[in-house]
């Protein structure tokens, strides 16, 4: 599947119209941004790392039958997914605390949340992704009262998944961030899961392997990203 024009954009990724109506090319870039935008840095490799997390986890998925946009790998960076109508919504699944969780809360980073915290946010960088509730979604028409069930169960459902998947991998998901889309009404997972997405941290040392790495400065980004992917490879 040849790539066609660039439809959009973003901080991590483009999205190439293809021949086939419905079906984009999710081309993963090297760039790396944090504080929306604001802190800007890259590493050669890091495109095709996360593209190929992001094909491990939804084959992982779509083979326990959650409703993924993934199709097929066409290269290294880029692979061939299904056109969803996104929800501008970014939903949030914590099991253990970290980011701005502890910033809100009078909680410390690292404590064991005693049941998954299910989260919603405006997808809207203006206005610097505020957080929501179901209401809000219903409210301002971002999806139907149906949808954001299906939304909250299929979320929950990825999370109790990876978070075992990670586990058995010495891995610990502290959180992760997913966004929903859909094909005439039907609900898809689409978007990414990659470092970039998750808070994954080794569950011996709690070494931080993800994006926080970057965030906070704390080098050896790189070496985090490869140490999931090998993890999590050829098991
Ligand atoms: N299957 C899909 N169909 C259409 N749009 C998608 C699909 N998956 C993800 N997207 C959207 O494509 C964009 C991906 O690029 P990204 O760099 O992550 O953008 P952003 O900086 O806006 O988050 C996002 O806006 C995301 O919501
Ligand atoms: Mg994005």
């Amino acid at each position: 599947m040849e790539r066609n024009k660039l439809l959009y954009e973003g901080k991590a990724k483009k999205m190439f119209q293809t021949d086939s109506p419905n079906r984009l090319i999710q081309h993963f870039k090297d760039d790396l941004t944090a504080l929306n935008g604001a802190k800007k840095g890259s590493f050669n490799g890091k495109g095709a790392i996360n593209c190929a997390i992001s094909e491990i986890l939804f084959k992982y998925l779509e083979g326990h039958y959650v409703p993924t946009h993934y199709i097929e790998r066409a290269n290294n960076t880029d692979m061939v997914v299904r056109k969803l109508e996104m929800f501008p919504i970014e939903v949030v699944l914590r099991n253990i605390a970290a980011g701005s969780m502890v910033k809100r809360f009078k909680i410390k980073e690292g404590e064991v949340l005693q049941t998954a915290v299910y989260e919603l946010y405006l997808k809207d960088d203006k206005l610097n992704d505020p957080m929501i509730n179901e209401s809000h979604a219903l409210a301002f028409n971002l999806a139907t009262a149906e949808q954001m069930r299906t939304i909250a169960q299929i979320a929950k459902k990825v999370n109790a998944l990876l978070r075992s998947f990670f586990e058995r991998r010495n891995l610990l998901l502290v959180d992760l961030k997913l966004e929903f889309g859909h094909i005439d009404g039907e609900v898809y997972l689409g978007d990414e899961i990659s470092p970039d997405t998750m808070r994954i941290w080794d569950k011996i040392s709690n070494i931080k392997l993800d994006k926080d790495r970057f965030r906070l400065d704390l080098g050896e980004i790189d070496k985090g990203y490869k140490e999931i992917l090998k993890r999590i490879s050829n098991v």
